[in-house]
């Protein structure tokens, strides 16, 4: 038998192209099993591996598979023999009679075909159990390389991109598998845009997918959100903001915060579904009542996108943050990886280096080192010669916070994925509570700071700013006493 195969494999070689065809084969089906082996020991567990064993050593194995007639059919054409003549003169005619299943070679052949068939069955099941993974997800195709960036740096990094992007169901699996498909087909012919467009509208409800793991149902309560922010001045003096934002659900006292519409009714259409500009606003509650709000700003027969509103109506950064610049900095600061003590003006630098227009990566990365190393040898030579490790590492800090939010590649700078969290930097929870946005009898959706959060602190050297005894004489006095009330109420 084994004889058998040898001869087969000799005679399938004798023109050029059957060689190469089945020393592809042979060599792709060695190393798959040598790397599944591998890998069930333990030995190798680099996730990337994937794209070898389940996409490039398949590819190269069917390959391989198809060049050997060609070869074939190119040797018949050269020695103008038939397929018999060549194989009578170069096997024995053992191997070419007839037995109870056929010719000895055919049954090689045979066995051979089946084998393969089994192979590339059992690789296409593996394929597509890995074209689920997210290291397939992120790193497959290079456009995908700010959110795969964004992702592993997110507290879902341990979350498979399947998880939120198609759900369980059966119907949205195959839904993704032809939109993947159609976006492999653009991916291949250029035609996509950049930056990726969002929202993405093909996303399923959040019941499908964040609310496999995350219970609506817990009460959040309040969270406490602190935002240290730095001055452009020499010492890059601190600054706070600080929120108690009312995110829990049905407390007993009746109030409650922004996690209300996760659970009740609420539908919208949003101008040219971009999502920016709301059209209008419905919320139906359990007794079926509705109530319906008008943005009085929207042209008239603007068209409108209907959605019923979810989690990513708020959360739409959740897997793929990418920080403002000034956020960054602020951050990197806050953490210490820029020493603002020993480096004076570095937040009004740092901003700079980070905002001005570069072509390309690399541009930016010398760009920012210039431009730090500039200004601290022609402003403060002092400094520059002792403080150079501080400055060292405030550029590699500074470098890593560009590559990690900016893609020129893709058309991506700071801000182009701005978050919905909010309405400081970009359109939020705002779009709907506004004056704009009235009902018939012309009541507006709320607008009202104390609906959201109480302000403990706004851009104040003291974190708790509002919450500090209001003495007598004190300018702040009445603004104090004023959120202390909002704020004790809150609590009830
Ligand atoms: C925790 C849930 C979650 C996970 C996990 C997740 N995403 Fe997303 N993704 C989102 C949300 C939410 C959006 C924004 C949707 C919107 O605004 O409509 C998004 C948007 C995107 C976009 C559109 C462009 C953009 O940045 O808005 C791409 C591309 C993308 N994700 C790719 C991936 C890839 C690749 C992975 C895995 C490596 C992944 N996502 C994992 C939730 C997730
Ligand atoms: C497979 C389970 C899973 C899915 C699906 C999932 N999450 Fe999460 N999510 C988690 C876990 C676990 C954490 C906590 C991570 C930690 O604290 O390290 C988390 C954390 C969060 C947080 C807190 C983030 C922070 O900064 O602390 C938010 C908000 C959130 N998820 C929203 C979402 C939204 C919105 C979706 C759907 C688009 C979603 N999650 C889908 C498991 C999931
Ligand atoms: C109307 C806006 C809005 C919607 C819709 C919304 N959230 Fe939130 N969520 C918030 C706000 C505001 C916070 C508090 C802000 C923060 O922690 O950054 C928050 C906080 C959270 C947290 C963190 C809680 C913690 O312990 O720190 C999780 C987890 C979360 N949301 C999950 C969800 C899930 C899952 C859904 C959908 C079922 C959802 N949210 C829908 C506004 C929303
Ligand atoms: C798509 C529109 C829309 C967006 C975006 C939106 N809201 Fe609302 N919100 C509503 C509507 C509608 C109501 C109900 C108003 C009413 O009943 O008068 C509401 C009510 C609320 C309430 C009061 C809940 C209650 O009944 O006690 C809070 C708190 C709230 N929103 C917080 C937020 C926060 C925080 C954000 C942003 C993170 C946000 N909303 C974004 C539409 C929206
Ligand atoms: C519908 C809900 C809602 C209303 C109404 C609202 N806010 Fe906010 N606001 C938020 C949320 C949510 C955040 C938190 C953003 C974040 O986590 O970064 C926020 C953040 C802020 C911040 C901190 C911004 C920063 O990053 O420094 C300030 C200041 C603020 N709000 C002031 C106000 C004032 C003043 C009003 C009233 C005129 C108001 N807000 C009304 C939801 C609201």
């Amino acid at each position: 038998m084994l004889r058998r195969f040898f001869r087969l494999i000799r005679v399938l070689s004798i023109h050029w192209l059957g060689g190469l065809g089945v020393t592809l084969t042979t060599l792709s089906f060695v190393l798959f099993v040598a790397l599944e082996l591998l890998r069930l020991l333990g030995v190798l567990t680099n996730a990337y591996l994937g794209l070898i064993t389940y996409m490039t050593l398949p590819a190269f194995f069917v390959l391989g598979l198809l060049v050997i007639p060609v070869g074939w059919w190119r040797l018949r054409k050269r020695t103008g023999k038939s397929s018999r003549a060549l194989l009578n003169a170069k096997l024995d005619a053992q191997d070419l009679k007839a037995g109870f299943f056929g010719t000895g070679i055919g049954v090689t052949l045979l066995m051979l075909t089946l084998l393969n068939a089994l192979f590339l069955g059992g690789g296409t099941v593996r394929m597509l159990r890995f074209m689920e993974t997210p290291a397939f997800c992120g790193t497959a195709c290079h456009v995908m390389a700010p959110e795969w960036a964004a992702y592993q740096d997110s507290p879902h990094a341990r979350v498979a991109c399947v998880r939120c992007h198609v759900g369980e169901s059966a119907e949205a699996q195959v839904e993704a598998k032809l939109n993947g498909l159609r976006q492999m087909v653009s991916l291949m012919s250029g035609h996509y845009t950049r930056p990726i467009p969002t929202p993405v509208h093909q996303m399923r409800h959040s019941q499908e997918t964040c609310q496999g793991c995350h219970w609506i149902g817990e009460v959040y309560g309040d969270r406490l959100k602190l935002k240290a922010r730095f001055g452009e001045d020499a010492a890059s003096t601190p600054s706070y903001t600080t929120l108690s934002l009312k995110v829990g659900h049905g407390k007993p006292s009746g109030a409650r915060g922004a996690h209300w519409h996760a659970q009740a009714d609420v539908r919208y259409a949003s101008i040219d579904g971009a999502r920016d500009q709301i059209l209008w606003v419905e919320s139906t509650d359990a007794q079926g009542q509705t109530r319906r709000w008008r943005n009085a700003a929207a042209a008239e027969g603007a068209e409108g996108v209907e959605r019923r509103m979810d989690c990513v109506d708020c959360h739409n950064r959740v897997a793929h943050t990418l920080e403002g610049a000034e956020a960054g900095v602020d951050r990197l600061i806050s953490d210490g990886a820029l020493d603002r003590h020993s480096l004076p003006h570095l937040k009004r630098e740092a901003l700079s280096a980070l905002t001005r227009h570069y072509e390309d990566e690399a541009a930016a990365m010398a760009g920012i080192e210039q431009q730090l190393h500039g200004h601290y040898r022609r402003d403060f030579p002092d400094v520059y010669t002792a403080k150079d490790k501080e400055i060292a590492s405030a550029v590699t800090a500074l470098q890593a916070l560009y590559r990690r939010n900016v893609f020129p590649a893709m058309n991506i700078t700071w801000g182009t994925y701005p978050s919905r969290m909010g309405h400081r930097d970009a359109p939020g929870c705002d779009r709907c509570h506004s004056r704009a946005m009235i009902d018939e009898a012309g009541r507006w959706i709320s607008d009202d700071c104390g609906l959201c959060h109480d302000l403990l602190a706004q851009e104040s050297p003291e974190p708790f700013q509002f919450m500090m005894p209001a003495s007598e004489g004190d300018p702040d006095q009445h603004q104090k006493r004023w959120h202390q009330a909002l704020y004790k109420r809150s609590l009830r």
